[in-house]
């Protein structure tokens, strides 16, 4: 588990509750309310994940979304933002998803159990969905924008 200070407090919930279901948990913080930068609690997450020290990873943030874009930049992790059991079943069964993301300024505390329970117990299903997987994983590098922002510039809108 990982998270920022808008997500300390339902880690701590969730790794509470974990730890009663008999799951092994780690903990790479944040541990405080202090305002911190989400990328640097997720990057010892990712990496203990392709060490293959830990099987899943939950990662949470306001919106979960800062946790996400930074878990996915590492090839063979897949961060999904989960905000409903469906989401979350889905994000297992089709796209093989090893790191749940959770928007902890937009969920309840029972829909985040909710979804990671589902998450920790929903298998891949493979066929079709492998092969898209492996498309992902196909992709080793992406041309750089050279203007930054460039979605966003009203000149080109
Ligand atoms: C922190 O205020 C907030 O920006 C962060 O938790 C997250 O939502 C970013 O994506």
């Amino acid at each position: 588990m990982a998270a920022d200070h808008a997500g300390v407090a339902l880690k701590a919930f969730l790794k509470e509750w974990l730890e009663t279901q008999g799951y092994a948990v780690r903990d790479f913080g944040t541990y405080t309310a202090e305002s911190v930068d989400y990328p640097d609690y997720v990057r010892p997450l990712a990496e203990a994940l392709l060490r293959e020290e830990v099987n899943a990873g939950l990662s949470i943030c306001g919106t979960g979304n800062g946790v996400s874009m930074m878990l996915n930049r590492y090839r063979g992790i897949r961060a999904a933002l989960c905000w409903l059991p469906e989401i979350a079943r889905l994000s297992r069964a089709h796209n093989n998803a090893n790191v749940c993301s959770l928007p902890a300024r937009f969920i309840t505390t029972d829909t985040a159990q909710a979804v990671v329970a589902v998450f920790l117990t929903t298998t891949f299903e493979g066929g079709r969905h492998q092969r898209r997987i492996e498309k992902i994983d196909a992709l080793r590098s992406t041309p750089h924008s050279n203007h930054k922002n460039h979605l966003l510039d009203n000149d080109r809108l």
